[in-house]
Parts: structure tokens; sequence; C-alpha cells
């Protein structure tokens, strides 16, 4: 049985234990040998197969762990029917496994225009009796890199999210996940499995946004490593009733020859797939005020920066928190979605009208699933926070979080959406989660125990509720900085607030991350007046390097343009005016990213047919020339000038093809971007 995809193939054979996936490759790719026998093992130990559960296979962890009234573990899996399907460019695998009163139906699903292919679960009782699934993985990826692999993760912290970290494995479980009810700044649902020798890598990807697992599984000596992932299986209990079915979140997973090139598969994946259009209304260029004024909201203020965003370019001015009843500091008002009449004593239209004055769209900031002690919300709906009994409540940031599974919460949310966006002229939302879950569940619900999975549900259908009956509003995700990027959130968002660090080097090196796994288009940048607070060895940059940093994805502004002097004002007017020029580039093309953040060059290509966009940063004076594979001479080179506006460098030469190119005013710049355009195309 063969699903293709657009650069592969993979093949799958059934064995007794049932469907396994034998070889991936270009064309289908050389069947590694299957163990014949392996001594002191059972017979289904010894094979691979899609899905395992404890009672069936022992050796490997299990991707079902069920235990029922009778304090019985486990289930004996026996394989049923395994059918193939096809749609239009779709292909898909199903296959069945029953035992015990369970039905596990695992479904693989590729597809021709892209290299991403899907693999996912649905679990039903076929029972009597209740069970509790303690893991429901979708699952698992049986991938021929063994024996150990070299397995490379995103990890990080607040303000330092998606640092690329590699793992030699020899043998033994590599583990990462959240307890924290969203994705998390600790890691990202995704991991780049390769040989620890050798070609060819692999990365799988968990399309979920609360608490969650992922496994890399090294058995000693075996030719395959496993990788399962799936909700939280730690704190996480799926009841099952009887009849009742469980369907878990998908694995993606995605094979390359290289680990470099596994991050253009996720780009064009999750360009094909997962986002609504390409148009640039859903990429907008721009302002937010919250680094300008913070929770100090005051509408003249606003709309004095709101007439210096317009001067600069900006397409959309978004007012981010401190609008709201009540809220003077983050101790106060969160739950409370009306407008604060201090601030605002004739309502939000005299500002929204103001900034469409300008010509700009008005985008506005909630955090709708949490709540500060000091609102009227909790002082009506205590009862509405995930609470342990009586243990007592656990604030960060003054805030507890609204159970957001419990339909009436849910409906709530719904209407103040529905309010506010119905009400106001706004067409852009950042929708922000500030603090983990740290007491999640509802002790006297049976099914209090898969809060997480409710909750993370219902975020989904309230994004969704946005974008069905908001559709110019262009969605923009946000948890305390990137505290939920992940493949479910790019499918539902258009752009992803990556973190709350903007000093530039170190939002450089959190971008690095950020690309190799997720597209440009969804990498909401914003120039501040913020300083680095890591890489600061080479004193600050220039505003020119801020802007390029920002403009590696959806540039947006956020530092205080009332404070800007003038030249900085046009100099980013011409800025923005090229990245409008480029845009189109950077959100489409493939990304070649040269070299690392760290180094004393840094360099970010983005390619289509027709043009290539490279920006260049440079540390302590460093400068090299820029070698670009496949350009051949003849084509037009324009660089940045010191005014930010792209000049004619005229054709790039022999030479210079073979020896890479040398970025404008060298002398004087800490960095630059080149624009290539191939003879024909126009500019
Ligand atoms: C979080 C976000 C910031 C900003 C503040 C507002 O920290 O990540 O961008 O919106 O909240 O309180």
């Amino acid at each position: 049985m063969r699903i293709p995809t657009a650069s592969g193939t993979l093949v799958f054979d059934v064995t007794e234990a049932g469907p396994y996936l034998r070889s991936w490759g270009p064309d289908g790719g050389p069947p590694p040998p299957l163990p014949a026998h392996v001594p002191f093992a059972t017979r289904a130990d010894a094979q691979p197969v899609l899905v395992t559960a404890a009672g069936t296979r022992h050796v490997h962890r299990g991707e079902l762990l069920v235990r029922r009234a009778d304090g019985r573990t486990g289930v004996r899996l026996v394989p049923g029917e395994t059918t193939i399907s096809e749609d239009g460019t779709r292909t898909r695998l199903s296959a069945v496994w029953r035992g015990e009163g369970l039905e596990v139906t695992v479904y693989v699903q590729g597809d021709t225009r892209n290299d991403a292919v899907a693999q996912w679960a649905q679990v039903r009782s076929t029972g009597e009796e209740p069970m509790w699934l303690t893991r429901a993985f979708g699952g698992a990826w049986d991938l021929p890199v063994g024996p150990g692999a070299r397995v490379g993760a995103l990890a990080g912290e607040w303000s330092r999210e998606l640092t690329p970290v590699t793992v030699d494995l020899p043998a033994g479980t590599f583990a990462i996940g959240s307890r924290q009810g969203v994705t998390s700044h600790t890691y990202a649902p995704v991991v780049t499995v390769a040989p620890r020798e050798g070609e060819g890598a692999y990365a799988v990807a968990l399309a979920w946004s609360g608490s969650w697992s992922m496994t890399v599984d090294a058995a000693p000596f075996a030719d395959r490593v496993r990788v399962g992932a799936g909700t939280d299986d730690e704190t996480g209990v799926i009841l099952l009733e009887p009849g009742a079915s469980f369907t878990t979140p998908r694995t993606y997973a995605i094979r390359s020859e290289n680990v470099d090139d596994l991050s253009r598969a996720w780009h064009a994946f999750e360009r094909i797939e997962l986002r609504r259009d390409s148009s640039t209304h859903h990429h907008p260029v721009v302002y937010n005020s919250w680094y300008a004024t913070e929770f100090d909201v005051q509408v003249d203020h606003q709309l004095a920066l709101a007439e210096r965003a317009a001067a600069i370019g900006a397409e959309v001015f978004v007012l981010d928190d401190g609008w709201f009843h009540g809220r003077t500091s983050d101790a106060s008002g969160l739950g409370d979605w009306h407008v604060d009449r201090a601030k605002f004593p004739d309502g939000l239209a005299p500002l929204i009208d103001g900034v469409r004055g300008h010509g700009m769209r008005f985008g506005i900031w909630v955090e709708p699933e949490c709540v500060n002690s000091d609102s009227d919300l909790f002082r009506t709906h205590p009862d509405w926070v995930y609470r342990a009994g009586d243990r007592p409540l656990v604030t960060s940031r003054n805030q507890y979080v609204l159970d957001l599974g419990r339909p009436e919460v849910e409906a709530f949310v719904a209407d103040m959406l529905r309010d506010l966006l119905g009400r106001n002229d706004i067409s852009y939302l950042k929708w922000d989660m500030n603090r983990p879950v740290s007491d999640g569940g509802r002790p006297t619900d049976p099914h209090g125990s898969e809060w997480s999975i409710q909750h993370t549900r219902a975020y989904y259908r309230l994004l969704e509720l946005v974008r069905a009956e908001f559709p110019y509003v262009t969605f923009e995700a946000c948890a305390s900085g990137g505290g939920r990027t992940d493949l479910e959130v790019l499918r539902r968002s258009d752009v992803v607030w990556a973190s709350d660090e903007t000093g530039p080097r170190d939002r450089l090196a959190i971008q690095h991350g950020f690309l190799s796994a997720y597209a440009a288009s969804w990498l909401s940048s914003w120039v501040t007046d913020e300083p680095d607070r890591l890489d600061t060895d080479d004193g600050p940059v220039s505003l020119t390097f801020r802007f390029l940093v920002a403009m590696c994805g959806v540039l947006g502004v956020g530092g205080d343009l009332l404070a800007w002097p003038e030249q900085d004002r046009k100099l980013a007017a011409s800025l923005v005016a090229t990245y409008r020029k480029i845009r189109e580039v950077v959100l489409e093309g493939e990304v070649h990213r040269h070299g690392d953040p760290a180094d004393q060059q840094y360099a970010v290509e983005y390619r289509t047919p027709e043009q290539r966009v490279v920006m260049v940063f440079t540390r302590g004076g460093h400068r090299d020339p820029v070698r670009l594979t496949g350009v051949s001479g003849g084509e037009h080179l324009e660089t940045l000038g010191p005014d930010g506006t792209l000049q004619d460098a005229g054709a790039v030469t022999a030479g210079q093809a073979a020896e890479g190119l040398w970025a404008a005013h060298r002398a004087a710049r800490d960095a630059d971007l080149l624009v290539i355009t191939n003879r024909g195309a126009g500019t």
C-alpha cells in the first residue's frame, strides 16, 4: 500500500501485528530489513506497527494506555481490516485494531501537494463498561534511523522561545511536553529525528495547543526509532463511556534528505494546508501601541501615536491591553470586556474614527481565557476558574484561568467576541493568554481530568467563530509571547506573536528557531525601542538592523513614535515602503537560513522563481560576501540605500556569482538587504 506525497512515497506492509511503515523515500525508498527474530522478545515486540498498547507490546512505550474499573490495565489489540482510499490529491490509509471492548482506527493521510503526512486515531468503546485512557496518542512514527538517533527540538522559556537544541540519543527516551494547558514556552511540539551517522532526516510535529506529550523512543540496537505524541499523559485522563469515542490530535511527519530541508517542507505544507489565503490583507504592517503606553491608555495620546503610525506607513493600528473596564494595571479588570469609560468617555468610536481617518484599520487586544480576582467577572462567577477543591488559588500575573471547557464559560467568551467585533469597526484581533494553568481540572466532574482537551477544543471553536462570522478580522495568536506556537494555532490564525522579546539580536535568534518549523507568513515581528537582554556583546544595533529583523516576517512597529526623532521616522517610512515591495517574496518565498544568528555574519534568504530577498546581519564590522547558490550572473541586483530605499546596483557579474555578493555600504552598516531579480522578471 502506497501513499504518495509531493516528492516521496510511503510504502506500508501488513504483518500479523497490523500495518507498518515499511519505507519512505523519493520512489518509496529501499525497505529496511524487518527483524526476523529477536531472542527474549515476543513476536509482537519484534514487529513495527502503527499503534501499540500496553497489553500487546511491552518493549516500546505503548501509544495507548487503558485502565478499567476492575483494575486491569492494557488491551490486547488484534489487527482488523486495512484499507486505502483516494480523494483528489489525498490518499488515506485506515487501519483497524480491536480488543477487549475497544476499537482503534489509525489514519495516515498524505497529499501530493505537499510533503507532510498526517496520522491520527479514533479510539472507540465497544464495551459495556467505562474505561479510562491514561494515554491516547494517535499512532506512532516508526522511523528507520536507528540504532539511536540525533534528535532536534525547540526549547526555551518566556522571552527566549524556540531555541534549537540537539541531543545525541544512542538509546533511551527523549521526552518533551507541556503540563501548562497551553503549548508552552518550554518546548514547541516538533522534533527532528536523524541517524546518528549518515543521511536522511525526519521531523514530527504534534498539532495541538493544550497540554501535550511527545517522546522519541530509541530501544537499544533497534533499527527503528519510535516517535509518539498526543495530549498530556501525565495529568490528563480521558473517560471513555460505553459507546463513546475519542479522536486524537494529529501528528504530521516529513522526510527529507537533511535537517535543513525539513524547514522548507514544513513551510510549504503550512502555506498550502494551513494558511487561509495569501492576501496581504491578513499580513498587514501593524503599529501596536503596547510598548509606547502599556496600561496608560488615553485617547489623545493614542490618536497622536496613530498619526505618526500612519505617516510611516502602518496599515493597522492596534490598541493593546489597558482599554477595558478597570484595567489600570495587570492586577485588575481582566474579564470585564467593556470599554473603560474613565479612559474612553465616548467609547472606542473617537479613536477608531481617528485611526480610520488616517487610512488605517483598527485592531484590539483581548485575553478571554483569564480573569483578575479584582474584576466584576470574578466577583460574579468565582466558580468559573480552575480550582482544585479547597487548595488555595495560585495567581500568576495576578490572574486566574477560566475553565473554558465549561459550556457557560465558552458561551460568555463567544458573546463577548460577537459584541466587541459586531459593534465596533475592528478588523484585527490579538488574542493573548498570559499564564499557565496550575490547578486544572474539575474535581467533582467525572470528565474533569479532560479539562485541557475541553479547554483547547473550546479555544479552537472560538477562533473558528471569529473566522466564520468576521472573516475580514485578521487574527494574531499570542500567549505571553510565544507560548502557543504550533500547527493548530497556525491553522486558525493569520500571524503568531513569537515572543515578547523584541531586542533585535535576541529576537533574531528566536526567529531563527521559529523559521526552522514555522513559515515566515505567521512570524509577527515588531520594531520597538527595547534593548537586547542576552546578546549584548556587540552593543546596540542600527534602526535599519531592527527593521530588517522585523522584515524577516510580518513587519510591525511597536516603538514610541512620539519619542522617535524625525530622521528615524523618515527612515522608518522608507523601510516600510521597501518592505511592501518585497513582502510577497518574504511571505511566499522558500526560506534559506545562512549560518547562525550568533555568527559574525548571518543571512536569511527568501526565494521565489523570479526573485530573492536576502537580509544580512553582521557583528563587529565583519563583512563577508554573501554566497547564494543558483545565482549565475546577469541577474539584477538592488541593495539598501542609507535612506532605506532600494537602490539599483546593476547586473550581477560572473565574479560576484562565483565569489558572492557584497552588501551595499558595507563599511558602515550592521545589516543590509539584497534584492536579486532574475533576468526577464519584472521588479
Ligand atoms: C503579553 C503579550 C504582550 C502584551 C501584554 C499586555 O505579555 O505578549 O505583547 O500584549 O501581554 O498585557
